[in-house]
């Protein structure tokens, strides 16, 4: 079994007080059965994790970075993300791919690494509608994964997110079926590397999940969660998508 999983990724939003305010609410939820990740601005990380101390949330980065230190101005490591108590990090954000020019290559080599320092990486993939529509999805997404696949020894306990870039803050989500194709056609793929470790592969599914649609979502075979944005800094929204998370 599959624990599920919601993680909300707050982006470049908020500041100082609404984000403690934010987790302040979700400290009080019932959220068992469920594994919650908070993915915050890195500069309110650490004060948010100490914050929520007592509570069951993980916290986790939007990035990491490839190195372990030195002079890369800007950058922090997956040693100081588990310095101050994350758990956890988001690769290969299409926002990332799209604005940072991350390549597949890098971002597999950022899973790696971030694995290895004791981090659960989540990482994303996805195609544009462009590439949807021109039947390029299943290619599209093999390119994303390739380098993934071959570095397959190093990452049990990585997280899948599939977020099809044309649904992103967009409003538009995939149906249920479209996405729970792609889901498994993308655990199918890992089983032909390594059975076992297909089985226990948690894949999120992300691109406009809300209270509205997220059970249909969530009740898909090979969909074990959600990577939420926008609705994520909704309290309300955001725990309705982790109650429709919970098993049944
Ligand atoms: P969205 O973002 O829920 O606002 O569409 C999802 C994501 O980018 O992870």
């Amino acid at each position: 079994m599959r624990k599920p999983m919601v993680a909300g990724n707050w982006k470049l939003n908020g500041n100082r007080a609404s984000s403690a305010a934010l987790v302040d609410a979700l400290m009080s939820a019932d959220i068992a059965g469920v594994d919650v990740l908070i993915c915050p601005p890195l500069v309110y990380l650490a004060e948010l994790i100490a914050r929520a101390s007592a509570g069951g949330l993980g916290f986790g980065s939007q990035d990491v970075d490839l190195h372990a230190e030195g002079a890369f101005t800007g950058e922090i490591s997956a040693a100081m993300l588990r310095d101050v108590g994350a758990t956890a990090c988001i690769v290969g954000h299409s926002e990332r791919r799209q604005y940072h020019a991350e390549s597949s290559r890098l971002v597999a080599d950022k899973t790696r690494v971030a694995a290895a320092a004791g981090l659960q990486p989540i990482v994303c993939v996805g195609e544009t509608l462009e590439e949807r529509e021109a039947g390029r999805t299943e290619w599209v997404l093999q390119q994303q994964i390739a380098p993934l696949l071959e570095d397959l020894g190093g990452l049990d306990g990585i997280v899948l997110a599939y977020e099809p870039v044309w649904a992103i803050g967009t409003g538009k989500t995939a149906s249920a079926a479209q996405a729970q194709e792609v889901h498994a056609w993308l655990r199918s793929e890992f089983r032909a590397v390594n059975a076992k470790m297909a089985d226990s592969l948690v894949i999120l599914y992300g691109g406009s999940v809300k209270p509205s649609n997220a059970a249909d979502i969530f009740a898909q075979r090979d969909i074990d969660g959600g990577l939420i944005g926008g609705a994520s800094l909704v309290v309300a929204d955001f725990l309705a998508i982790v109650a429709a998370a919970k098993p049944l």
